[in-house]
């Protein structure tokens, strides 16, 4: 499938607002809000509808149905910074949470809790995570979550790393891809350059 990246005038302009450090909690969590919802309206652009047959007030007509239910799953605990914003541009969206940390021995990600809608199987599944720097927990996540009969799957992210990109595209080709903003690199600690810093803690008041 594809990767797109948005590069949006307005999601540039508040995207900029949360990577200055100077930016607090309160701003940096409305700027998020605000781009999620814009996402969410490109991240649905292309799902499939189906035709049902409904009457105006004036006359019967062919109109459209999403043929899918959308389900929404952020990958703990910064994903959980888009579903706000996604939620009000779908509300009938229902929302699973998978939760991946790297163990300590192998290095590698693990899932260390997951909870989903019973339908994931049959339903258009967005999955939702701030920033993609190695991809490596963005790529497990996705494995399981296709483990568990989802088909139909788009990655939805607001800053990535080229090499995020790249592990995306090379593990996941049948994941779409959608992506607010290409940062230049990752540095030698894994973080996006010059990206906005730990995205979990600015959301969440930690450090
Ligand atoms: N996760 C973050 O929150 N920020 C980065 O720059 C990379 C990974």
């Amino acid at each position: 499938m594809a990767t797109t990246i948005l590069n949006h005038p307005l999601i540039e302009h508040k995207l900029t607002i949360m990577r200055n450090k100077e930016t607090g909690t309160k701003e940096f969590r409305q700027n998020l809000d605000e781009i999620a919802m814009l996402m969410a309206y490109e991240v649905t652009k292309g799902l499939p509808l189906k035709n049902i047959e409904i009457v105006t007030p004036i006359c019967p007509m062919t109109g459209k149905q999403l043929v899918r239910p959308i389900i929404l799953v952020p990958i703990l605990r910064a994903g959980l910074g888009l579903v706000e914003g996604f939620k009000t541009i779908i509300p009938t969206a229902k929302v699973g949470h998978i939760g991946m940390a790297r163990n300590e021995e192998t290095l590698e990600p693990e899932e260390y809790y997951a909870k989903f809608p019973a339908c994931l199987d049959e339903a258009d599944v967005i999955v939702v995570d701030p920033m993609l720097a190695t991809g490596g927990s963005a790529c497990a996540a996705l494995q399981n979550i296709k483990k568990r009969g989802a088909k139909y799957i788009k990655l939805a992210c607001l800053v990535a790393a080229p090499e995020g990109i790249e592990m995306i595209e090379k593990n996941h080709p049948d994941v779409d891809l959608i992506v607010a903003a290409l940062d230049e690199k990752l540095n030698e600690k894994g973080y996006i350059v010059p990206g906005l810093g730990d995205a979990g803690d600015r959301l969440f008041g930690t450090d």
